[in-house]
């Protein structure tokens, strides 16, 4: 299984300065943002992360987070010239996931919920088809929006419609089997000139190989598209983080949880980052 990551995305209704460099870049509260969804990756089991990101961008992204070694994970880089949607990513990426499975996040998607591990092992497990997770949300119109039958089926997906038929949006974690680059090299741009993951889902729909996970509400599934959502998830990370002395999204801790890195690799890495709360968080999964 493979993963991708596509961190190009600016988001418009922050300042213009984060048009200057990826908001994938920014910090929520002690760690950058891409953090988040490198380690939801990372907990489905998933060690071959293919990031995508603005030509300008790549060498920021390459010099944060290196090969991956120091994660017992390996990392490589593609550029997305300009974004052309979410689908674009299995155009960019064809070579990449092969006609292996694979997971594709948006690097601005934070998860958190106990139990996450096993839905997306679950998800990982999967041998064919495509699995997407639906979140309750107040305002479904700002999404992909799957609509249910009573048994938990798609019937449809719309990206971001007028009236939506549900309140369950459609989160920014996709897994797909092998024939996703295929599908997706058959796409044509939508309206808004994007090759739209609802689009790549709704082949899979039509096929009847379309899977949606419920993600109840014992999950956090954070946005961070305006100047409110992005404080609003540094607060959340923080209340948790400081509740209950703990680092959550962290590369290095699930690294060491899975046991993809010793304990004295872990304390080389904590070393090498000074006196940041966040090295301090680590270094008590060491006592
Ligand atoms: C994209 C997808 C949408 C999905 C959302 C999740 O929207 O097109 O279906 O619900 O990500 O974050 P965008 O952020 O590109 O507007």
């Amino acid at each position: 299984m493979r993963g991708i990551i596509l961190a190009g995305g600016s988001g418009t209704r922050l300042h213009p300065i984060t048009r200057a460099i990826s908001k994938q870049l920014l910090p929520i509260f002690d760690k950058p943002m891409i953090y988040y969804p490198l380690s939801t990756l990372m907990l489905a089991g998933i060690r071959d992360i293919l990031v995508i990101s603005t030509p300008n961008d790549l060498p920021l992204f390459q010099r944060l987070l290196g090969d991956g070694a120091q994660w017992g994970i390996r990392l490589s880089f593609a550029e997305q010239p300009r974004p052309a949607g979410l689908a674009q990513a299995y155009v960019i990426g064809a070579d990449f996931a092969g006609r292996e499975n694979s997971a594709l996040i948006l690097g601005d998607n934070l998860f958190f919920g106990h139990g996450l591990p096993d839905l997306l092992r679950a998800a990982e497990l999967r041998r064919n088809g495509a699995t997407i997770f639906a979140y309750r949300v107040d305002e479904p119109q700002r999404y992909g929006v799957v609509e249910l039958d009573a048994r938990g089926k798609p019937l449809a997906i719309e990206e971001k419609p007028k009236a939506p038929r549900s309140h369950w949006a459609v989160t920014g974690l996709y897994f797909y089997d092998g024939r996703a680059p295929a599908f997706a090299s058959k796409l044509t741009p939508s309206a808004r000139g994007e090759l739209e993951i609802t689009d790549l889902n709704n082949v899979y729909l039509s096929l009847g190989e379309l899977h949606v996970e419920k993600m109840g509400r014992g999950f956090a599934w954070l946005d961070t598209g305006t100047p409110e959502s992005l404080i609003e998830a540094g607060e959340f990370v923080r209340t948790i983080q400081t509740r209950q002395g703990q680092v959550i999204a962290s590369p290095e801790e699930v690294a060491f949880g899975f046991g993809w890195i010793t304990g004295e690799d872990l304390q080389r890495l904590i070393a090498a980052m000074n006196k940041s709360t966040y090295a301090a968080r680590l270094a008590s999964l060491l006592e």
